[in-house]
């Protein structure tokens, strides 16, 4: 059970210490990308990502995922103006830097973050990795099979695909399978796929969802909830975006335990993350209400109803909070 934490909020004490209490793994919101990491070429700061790493390996006792290693967004600004064939050799550099610096520190890593394209008309996202490195995600994956330890799980992280009335999340859904699938074909090392979860109040998917996850886990790969959130706006593709809607406590609670009923369910499931813990901090904006704690860290319904399933539907006292 975990959660993203924001080294900017981890000096707040009530922040850190509900974030050690309630959790036993953690993510870095930003720290671990590769800006943050190599903000010069071939000049590592590890800092922010060690602060998380140390967080939670010794604070919470718990473990430590690693978000991420390649993504079309927060890379330096100096990987633009590399050649393709530098681009490529930048990429390895970093994989095989952070794998050992890291090692096993992190049980699993994102690997590649988001390289499907949202377009309907072309399946690759284009980046500043793609078309230059063509290949960029077996790359990746190669590399970080021979730099991080056998027993670090490499994971395919992705968004929208999750609501099947939208066009969008269908073809993406198809298109991320479809993506897992051939690298396992091309016998490119995969051991996971993650579903990152930003959802909005009005998710009725958990069905089909669970039927998603099943043909991973029949591939023989993981799938981990890596970002979730449930958030009280219109989703990127509704009519007004970003318009905030009523708060409905009771329903976002139902959406929660929906989902952790699904995770419990689905053999591959292993891990349930949600993308921040408090609405004071996330990046929906404290409006949308999207976390299981509220912006002065008090538990929501989602806490208990999520608490109810994992409890096999005992009814539990309030959660003790700091
Ligand atoms: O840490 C500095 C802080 O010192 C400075 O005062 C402040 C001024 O702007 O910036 C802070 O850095 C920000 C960082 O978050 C830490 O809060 C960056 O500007 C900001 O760009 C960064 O945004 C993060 C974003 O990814 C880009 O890395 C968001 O927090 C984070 O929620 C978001 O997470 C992504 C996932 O990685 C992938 N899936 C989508 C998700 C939402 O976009």
């Amino acid at each position: 059970m975990g959660t993203a934490v924001n080294t900017d909020y981890l000096p707040e004490k009530k922040y850190e210490a509900l974030a050690a209490q309630q959790y036993n793994l953690v993510t870095a919101e930003h720290s671990c990308k590769m800006a943050p990491l190599q903000p010069e070429q071939g000049k590592f700061n590890f800092t922010g990502c060690d602060e998380i790493r140390d967080f939670a390996l010794t604070k919470v006792k718990g473990a430590f995922r690693g978000h991420n290693l390649c993504w079309w967004q927060n890379y330096p600004a100096w990987v633009q103006s590399l050649t393709p064939m530098e681009k490529r050799q930048a990429l390895i550099n970093h994989i095989n830097e952070v794998g050992k610096h890291y090692g096993s520190d992190a049980f699993a890593w994102d690997v590649v973050n988001e390289a499907i394209s949202d377009d309907s008309n072309e399946t690759m996202r284009r980046s500043v990795w793609y078309p230059d490195v063509k290949d960029y995600i077996d790359v990746a994956f190669t590399t970080a099979r021979k730099a991080f330890p056998a027993e670090v799980k490499l994971f395919y992280n992705e968004y929208v695909y999750q609501q099947t009335s939208k066009q969008l999340h269908r073809l993406k859904a198809e298109r991320m399978y479809d993506l897992v699938r051939g690298m396992m074909d091309r016998k490119v090392p995969i051991d996971g796929v993650g579903l990152q979860m930003h959802i909005f109040y009005d998710f009725d998917d958990a069905v089909w969802l669970k039927a998603f996850m099943e043909r991973f886990d029949a591939l023989g790969l993981e799938v981990h909830f890596t970002e979730l959130d449930v958030s009280f706006k219109e989703g990127p593709d509704g009519k007004t975006p970003g318009k905030i809607v009523p708060f409905d406590a009771q329903r976002q609670a139902r959406i929660y335990a929906d989902l952790m009923k699904v995770c419990l369910e689905v053999n591959a499931c292993k891990n349930f993350e949600t993308w921040g813990f408090t609405d004071k901090y996330t990046w929906m904006g404290t409006n949308a209400r999207p976390l299981p704690f509220d912006s002065d860290y008090q538990p929501k319904a989602a806490v208990g109803a999520m608490l109810k399933v994992l409890t096999n539907g005992q009814d539990l006292q309030e959660t003790t909070v700091v």
